[in-house]
Order: C-alpha cells, then sequence, then structure tokens
C-alpha cells in the first residue's frame, strides 16, 4: 500500500492506491482545515478551497492524480506544490505538508526530518477479496417467504403472476 507521510503531523499512513486523500487524512483524524475549513468545509465537493496540501518533494514522482478540472481553475494563485486533497487521489508514497497555508515552526528542520527517513513504497495493488463462503444447496430452514423465488409468469396485462395462477 502506498504511504503518505504527512510531514506536521510526523506521521506515516497506509491507504490503497486511488484512495481519496482527503478521506485517508479524515479517517486518520488529521487535521487538513485551518480555522474557516473547520466552521464550514464542502465535504469534499472541490468547491470551499479549505483542504490544501503542499505535495513535498520525496515522494514517488506522479504519486497522486493529475489535477483536475476543479484544482487548475481553483489553485490559479497558488504554489504549483499545493493541491485540493479532496480532488487527489493516492497512486503511489507521498510526502504532504497539511495546512501549507499556516506556519510550521522549523519548516526547514521539519522537512529535512520527514526527507531523511526511508518512504517505504508498499504494494500498489488492492488485496485479493476473502473467498465467497460456501453456497449451501438445502432449502430447509427456510419459510415460505426466504425461500427460493417461484417461478412467474406474465399477465395479459403485462403485470408479473405467480406460477400458480393466483
Ligand atoms: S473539501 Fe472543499 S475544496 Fe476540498
Amino acid at each position: 500500500m502506498p504511504v503518505i507521510r504527512f510531514v506536521r503531523e510526523q506521521r506515516d499512513v497506509e491507504c490503497y492506491p486511488g484512495e481519496n486523500l482527503r478521506e485517508v487524512a479524515l479517517r486518520e483524524g488529521i487535521e487538513l482545515y485551518g480555522l474557516k475549513g473547520r466552521l464550514g468545509n464542502c465535504g469534499g465537493c472541490g468547491q470551499c478551497i479549505t483542504c490544501f496540501v503542499e505535495v513535498v518533494e520525496g515522494g514517488a514522482h506522479n504519486a497522486l492524480t493529475e489535477l483536475t478540472s476543479v484544482e487548475l481553475l481553483k489553485l490559479k494563485r497558488r504554489p504549483q506544490t499545493w493541491r485540493l486533497a479532496c480532488q487527489a487521489l493516492v497512486e503511489k508514497s507521498v510526502m504532504v505538508l497539511t495546512k501549507p497555508q499556516v506556519g510550521l515552526g522549523d519548516r526547514e528542520g521539519e522537512l529535512i526530518r520527514a526527507r531523511s527517513l526511508p518512504l517505504p513504497e508498499g504494494p500498489t495493488a488492492w488485496p485479493e477479496p476473502p473467498a465467497a463462503p460456501q453456497q449451501e444447496d438445502s432449502q430447509e430452514g427456510l419459510t415460505a417467504h426466504e425461500g427460493a423465488a417461484s417461478p412467474s409468469t406474465t399477465s395479459d396485462e403485462g403485470g408479473v403472476l405467480p406460477a400458480d395462477g393466483r
């Protein structure tokens, strides 16, 4: 699985390839939003422009999906390394700085520290789904309502009638 290194929080979080960056962050209790976003964000629709993250050099190339048309429009006046977390899907391991508009005490020191630790690539595929449980052929124990669907026929009016004509 790709690893998202959240530089500000000093946390590495695994996710499945293609997961939404905002959803992973929220699931893991990472605070994406400043005060404005906490008071009211768009819920991931790409409209409030409050879920900024800065992609920090050191992750895999093309770790996130391409900029969406929403981002191209909304991030015109922002640094090229910024993304909207709600618009970005994680394809490979990546380092991000949440709330890049908010100062980070020792920014350079934190970035050096984050880059100094190896960023695991992780498997890039979803795990195989678990095998389906064996189906029992027997209808024993089922009530008439739960039983297998009875064959049906179509009435002259186009409705569906039970096979027994009732
Ligand atoms: S959550 Fe509103 S733009 Fe991302």
